[in-house]
């Protein structure tokens, strides 16, 4: 196992890839905070830490809204008082909706920026000051491909990951010396409900298989993977980067 022990808080961990990856640190023996933002999500947050123990002990499901710093104040306290701590932050939580630029309002632009990077800011910012009084600790933003490629009908959806990876390089720098690693993991195109029109349209789907080279849509296990790896001791050295899991989607010319 390559996380025994780690205490861990996945953001958006009812669904996706927060829920596959909160699995997935359960098995490689990390205990686990699952964290969902609202009473809809709730059953699914903790049907994910039930099944990483059914007991109770190892993972537990924590609600807070990211974008509200109140609640994410107390849900990290909450990881100290039943953790003991954190050495991993998975910052996974996050929303995309398409609208043309000229048509925008402030608040869908707000909504997703408020998820998306500020309410990583908040939770990276708070889970930070916990590690760096322990001098350790890894930090993993979800960003996407869309943090370096442009995608019309998404300015804010790419801003604000365009934002997590300069968020991501910069805290890197600052907080090397404390002994703790961030960096960002950029999935292509999963099959998570995030995707789900797409998964419903067969002949759009063939058009996104078409502009990966492997072919097809990647699974939220596949990004969970990276992961674990990229918050192992087997990844010490890497920190202040993004790891891209796409299939290859970013390297088609209409992409690159
Ligand atoms: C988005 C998906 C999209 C993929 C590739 C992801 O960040 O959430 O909806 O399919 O990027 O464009």
């Amino acid at each position: 196992m390559l996380l025994e022990g780690r205490r861990a808080l996945v953001t958006g961990g009812s669904s996706g890839i927060g829920r596959a990856t909160a699995l997935r640190l359960g098995e490689e023996g990390a205990r686990v905070a699952v964290n969902y933002r609202s009473e809809r999500e709730r059953a699914d947050a903790e049907a994910v830490a039930a099944r990483i123990d059914p007991a109770g002990a190892r993972a537990y499901a924590v609600q807070a809204d990211v974008r509200v710093e109140v609640e994410v104040v107390r849900m990290v306290e909450e990881c100290r008082e039943r953790l003991g701590g954190l050495d991993l932050l998975v910052n996974n939580a996050g929303i995309e909706s398409q609208a043309p630029t000229l048509e925008m309002s402030l608040e869908v632009w707000e909504e997703v920026l408020r998820t998306n990077l500020t309410g990583a800011f908040l939770c990276l910012r708070e889970a930070g000051r916990l590690m760096a009084a322990e001098r350790r600790g890894v930090i993993i933003n979800i960003s996407s491909v869309h943090e370096f490629i442009p995608w019309p009908g998404y300015a804010h959806y790419c801003a604000s990951k365009g934002g997590l990876k300069l968020l991501t390089e910069t805290v890197a720098q600052e907080w090397a010396p404390l002994g703790i690693r961030v960096l960002a993991i950029a999935p292509g195109a999963i099959a998570t409900r995030i995707n789900s029109a797409l998964l419903d349209d067969p002949e759009a789907l063939r058009e996104v298989e078409a502009e990966i080279p492997l072919g097809r849509l990647g699974q939220p296990e596949e990004i969970a993977a990276a992961v674990v790896w990229a918050a192992s001791e087997e990844a010490a050295y890497l920190t202040g980067t993004t790891l891209v899991v796409d299939g290859g989607m970013s390297t088609y010319p209409r992409f690159s």
